[in-house]
């Protein structure tokens, strides 16, 4: 019975990823303002599941001498910094290796965190915020950008999401 609900619960979750692809297509087709687009995307993205937090934090060069962050501080000359996004307002700059999205832009590479407490280093912009998924996007084989997805709820997120969310990162490849 578990099973049968678990199973019915990610097709459901696949149908709305499947009916949300060519929305986004259609959504980023003939607008090339990067921004514009990442904004939608993260609204079309929180619209078709009510996640807590959705949003864009992009690699840009760090402020000389840098903010009074600790999060910031040993960031080095390039940092994340908070793009567009739809949830509560959340961390402007994130170092290089620090919490998870610093970590899938050190380490080029998607991070699933079941529970956010489990996560040596997790960065809290939100106590609501327990479980997430974070993707990197790639221009000239760097990271340009993550993706954040913030759930209210443990282990929210699974092959499924990265399967489809890897699928609109590779959407954004194109117009980034
Ligand atoms: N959870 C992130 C910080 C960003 S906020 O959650 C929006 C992290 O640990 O990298």
């Amino acid at each position: 019975m578990a099973e049968q609900l678990t199973l019915s619960a990610s097709t459901k979750k696949a149908e709305r990823y499947e009916a949300l692809l060519p929305q986004i297509e259609s959504l980023v087709s003939g607008e090339p303002d990067v921004m514009a687009n990442l904004s939608n995307i993260a609204a079309a993205l929180k619209q078709t599941f009510n996640f807590l937090w959705v949003g864009f934090y992009l690699v840009k060069d760090a402020i000389p001498g840098g903010p009074p962050s600790e999060v910031v501080r040993r960031a080095g000359p390039q940092e994340l910094v908070l793009g567009p996004f739809q949830g509560p307002i959340a961390c402007t700059r994130i170092g290089l290796g620090k919490g998870v999205c610093g970590t899938s832009w050190k380490e080029k590479r998607t991070i699933i965190v079941p529970n956010v407490d489990e996560f040596p280093g997790h960065i809290a912009c939100n106590s609501d915020s327990k479980s997430e998924i974070v993707l990197p996007a790639f221009k000239n084989d760097q990271v340009f950008l993550v993706l954040d997805v913030d759930s209210d709820r443990l282990n929210d997120f699974h092959e499924i999401d990265e399967l489809y969310l890897n699928q609109i990162m590779r959407q954004i490849e194109k117009i980034i």
